[in-house]
């Protein structure tokens, strides 16, 4: 009788864990939502960004001429992500674009100045260039993450 009610709760918790486990895979897989490919890009950017301060500080106008180009042509999302975001963004299109535009063209600016090795000039197209990245973000980045991840970030 005692080793059959051992056995019976043995049973049970062996039960119980294999439901909660279920519930929690099932939670987990419901919620997770695969970071889409554009917040590497966005991070490579912020990274070159970065490399693009340090050769400031250092007069390196080399570097600057060499990464700023790499934020101008950022590479794309893959095709199918890209019609994702598309439609989410929807009559916004146009203005994504732009912004997009806008960041393309700052960068292609400051590479030029920074071929002329003109510091002030420099830092002003940098300005300028940081400048489009903030009016996107304040524009869709809020509206992307509640889209794309819920409300979690
Ligand atoms: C056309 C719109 C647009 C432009 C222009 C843009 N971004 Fe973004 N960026 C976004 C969106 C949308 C997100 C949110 C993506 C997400 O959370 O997956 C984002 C997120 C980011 C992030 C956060 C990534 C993370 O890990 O959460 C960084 C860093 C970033 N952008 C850097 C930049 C820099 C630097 C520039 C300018 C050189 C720039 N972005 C220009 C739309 C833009």
């Amino acid at each position: 009788m005692r080793t059959a009610n051992i056995i019976k709760t043995i049973l049970l918790t062996g039960l119980a864990i294999i439901i909660t486990s279920g519930q929690v895979f099932a939670e987990t897989s419901a919620d997770s939502t695969e970071p889409l490919a554009l917040r590497k890009i966005m991070q490579d950017l912020g990274k070159n960004m970065q490399s693009i301060t340090d050769g400031i500080s250092r007069e390196d106008w080399q570097l600057v001429e060499k990464i700023a180009p790499l934020v101008a042509d950022h590479p794309q999302p893959p095709f199918f992500e890209k019609v994702r975001i598309l439609s989410f963004v929807g009559t916004n299109v146009s203005r994504f674009k732009e912004y997009d535009g806008k960041t393309h063209d700052a960068a292609s600016v400051l590479a030029e100045v920074a071929a002329e090795k003109d510091g002030y000039g420099v830092i002003l197209a940098f300005s300028e260039l940081q400048k489009t990245c903030l009016a996107c973000h304040e524009s869709f980045r809020k509206s992307f993450q509640q889209h794309f991840y819920g409300d979690s970030e």
